[in-house]
């Protein structure tokens, strides 16, 4: 077979940026370290409540020191839990305080979920079976909508949520 020299530098090319791309994911995976959002913390999907973040009175906003919060959320197939208000009504708002440092823990019990909070850094993936969260601090006030950005079925439209920085 009788290949023209610029044939040859073209699959050379692609061969060697394929190489290259698979030198440098490699790199990233076994030597950075690179993994997915829930830092591999893992947690049984049927029984999200042994884990004491979970448990019903626990989901939400929760104020642990000056400035410091942490929110726990279960995503399901279509909602937010962010637990209840003082009528029992589900809380479909949070507010947090300018400045403030907020760690977001998710799960889900059902499929994969979004959590992504538009307008800011925090954007992650639930997936079952593992604890997704990420620490941020909230530095931009204003009204920001949780959404959903991972397709998880036929109400996956609904499924948001606000989060209100104030000043
Ligand atoms: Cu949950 Cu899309």
């Amino acid at each position: 077979m009788h290949l023209h020299k610029f044939e040859k530098l073209w699959l050379l090319s692609g061969v060697g940026a394929l190489a290259l791309f698979l030198v440098i994911l490699g790199f990233g995976a076994f030597y950075l370290g690179t993994h997915p959002q829930s830092h591999g913390i893992t947690i049984d999907p049927a029984n999200i409540e042994a884990e004491e973040a979970f448990q019903p009175e626990n989901l939400g906003l929760t104020k642990v020191d000056d400035d410091k919060y942490i929110v726990n959320v279960v995503a399901t197939a279509f909602n937010y839990d962010l637990g209840v208000d003082e009528d029992g009504n589900a809380v479909k708002n949070i507010k947090i305080p300018k400045g403030s440092t907020v760690l977001f823990q998710v799960v889900t019990p059902d499929v994969v979920h979004g959590f992504n909070i538009a307008g800011t850094n925090v954007n992650m993936m639930v997936e079952p079976g593992f604890i997704s969260s990420m620490e941020v601090e909230m530095k931009q006030s204003g009204e920001f909508t949780l959404l959903c950005n991972e397709y998880c079925g036929v109400g996956h439209h609904m499924m948001f949520a606000t989060v209100e920085v104030y000043e």
